[in-house]
């Protein structure tokens, strides 16, 4: 008869995980049962990750796990061990604003911008797998997220613009979106 082996950690017992964060490869360490909202933020100094209710409800800790939005504190910091993840810093890699963040600043799109970081790495993700949205279809993204600032009308605005200006022939580059 095989012998199954089992690892037993112990508590308070951290272990590595290496993820490539915003096209870098990054290493930290956590103890099993610790967000991902909280490694980035804690570990890696990720602070533009924010972190709102803690349990998936309010899309401020929004980020991308390869390459879809994913609620950072649904997640444990050990699944993404190997795969990549993308934060709200690597939409301005070059410190200068990508499309979509420019699009919210011209529409004042943000007040406090506690839930921007969630919101632009949602609209990120949705704008590429839907590149001309309706107004309702924005809206409908952006009720995965609590804003208690806009009322939302200049965020579904900016949103709509960044969109219309990607389908412009001669519009931003891909390099450039957000
Ligand atoms: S902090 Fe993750 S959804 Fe609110
Ligand atoms: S800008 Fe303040 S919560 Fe959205």
């Amino acid at each position: 008869m095989s012998k199954s082996t089992t690892t037993v950690m112990r508590h308070g017992e951290r272990q590595q995980v290496t993820l490539t964060l915003n096209g870098r490869e990054r290493s930290g360490y956590c103890e099993t049962r610790e967000l991902l909202s909280d490694f980035l933020r804690h570990e890696l100094g990720a602070t533009g990750t924010h972190v709102g209710c803690e349990h998936g409800v309010c899309g401020a800790c929004t980020v991308h796990v390869d390459g879809i939005a994913a609620r950072s504190c649904l997640m444990l910091a050990v699944q993404t061990d190997g795969r990549r993840v993308d934060t709200v810093e690597g939409l301005a890699p070059a410190q200068t604003l990508g499309d979509l963040q420019q699009a919210f600043a011209r529409h004042h799109a943000l007040q406090c911008g506690f839930c921007t970081a969630g919101i632009l790495m949602s609209c990120a993700d949705y704008l590429q797998r839907v590149p001309n949205p309706t107004e309702e279809e924005v809206r409908e993204m952006l009720s995965g997220h609590i804003c208690r600032c806009t009322g939302y009308t200049p965020i579904v605005a900016a949103v709509l613009d960044a969109a219309a200006r990607r389908r412009q022939p001669c519009g931003n580059t891909e390099a450039e979106h957000a």
